[in-house]
């Protein structure tokens, strides 16, 4: 693994930077809006996905350790707030995750980056979730 300084979250360069991000969140947005598995997720994001691949793009670039492209632009993150209008379960949760595993997969991401990126991410998705429903 190449090195880094103690602390800082190498993720976004692991990954392969900014261009790397990006076609992520498009192979995302792309997935979601073609494979009916991820249909419940769809359709809580608008007509045109191109806003919702910005804010994604520029938050992932933050959270893996880039840019502060979000904070910049937005504001601080407040994921759980900014999601409370939609109405997120285990089926919400799980979908987003599996669109996002489908996208990384089509990306290429490297098998290991994957697993640790997916299992901070089922934290934070985690986290959104805001409908009143018993853990399986
Ligand atoms: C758990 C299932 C999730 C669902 C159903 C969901 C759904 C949505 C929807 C419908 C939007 C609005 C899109 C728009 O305004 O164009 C949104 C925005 C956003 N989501 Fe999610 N999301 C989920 C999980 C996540 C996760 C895990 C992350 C981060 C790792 C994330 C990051 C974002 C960001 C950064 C925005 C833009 C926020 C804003 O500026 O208002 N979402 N999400």
């Amino acid at each position: 693994m190449a090195e880094h300084t103690p602390g800082e979250n190498p993720h976004f360069r692991q990954l392969g930077g900014e261009n790397a991000v990006r076609s992520l969140v498009d192979l995302f947005y792309a997935r979601m809006d073609q494979n009916p598995a991820y249909a419940d997720i769809r359709k809580l994001h608008p007509a045109d996905l191109s806003g919702s691949a910005s804010k994604l793009f520029w938050f992932l670039t933050e959270w893996t350790g880039g840019p502060k492209h979000f904070s910049e632009r937005i504001g601080p993150p407040a994921l759980r707030r900014r999601h409370l209008s939609f109405p997120i379960g285990i089926r919400e949760k799980n979908q987003w995750l599996a669109c996002m595993q489908q996208a990384m997969n089509d990306a290429g991401v490297e098998t290991a980056l994957q697993a640790e990126l997916l299992h901070a991410l089922a934290k934070t998705a985690d986290f959104l979730r805001n409908q009143n429903e018993a853990e399986t």
